[in-house]
């Protein structure tokens, strides 16, 4: 028998979890949605999407947002897993075929909560056509990173 690896069935829950919160994005001035979903460590699912500002730099991230709300659930240390998923908004749905991945201020959020939490985080990431999907670990992603640890937090 085929043997399933866990890791992938879990990336597949989170990346609909993603896909279904990018329907949420409120993204008017880049057209360019983005839904995020974590998996908590008994299982819970909390997800975010990408949220611009007419004010432009204010805009956030889909990733950010999911860990601010699981940090207001209390789960910031709890974070195992995100699943990504973004592509530019169409009237027929989303369409891109690269996937999207973290940009560098949300894997340095992502590293505060790994560390805070004492684990890495796996970050699956897919194209708005479903067609690619890639598993990072977040530790490759910002590799020497700068966080908690460095401060004496753990
Ligand atoms: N965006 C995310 O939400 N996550 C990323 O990892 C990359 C970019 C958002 C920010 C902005 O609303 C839009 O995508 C275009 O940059």
């Amino acid at each position: 028998m085929a043997e399933v690896d866990l890791s992938d069935v879990a990336g597949a829950i989170l990346l609909d979890a993603a896909r279904e919160a990018a329907g949420n994005a409120h993204a008017p001035y880049s057209r360019f949605a983005v839904g995020a979903a974590l998996l908590l460590d008994d299982g819970a699912v909390i997800s975010g999407t990408n949220m611009e500002n007419a004010s432009y730099g204010l805009s956030l991230c889909a990733e950010t947002v999911a860990v601010a709300a699981a940090n207001a659930a209390g789960r910031l240390r709890d974070i195992v897993a995100i699943g990504i998923v973004g592509g530019r908004i169409r009237p027929t749905g989303l369409d891109g075929s690269d996937p999207v991945r973290p940009c560098g201020r949300c894997r340095q959020i992502l590293t505060e909560a790994a560390q805070m939490g004492g684990r890495d985080i796996v970050v699956h990431c897919a194209s708005a056509d479903g067609m690619r999907i890639e598993r990072h670990l977040l530790s490759e992603l910002l590799p020497h990173a700068f966080g908690p640890d460095d401060l004496g937090m753990n």
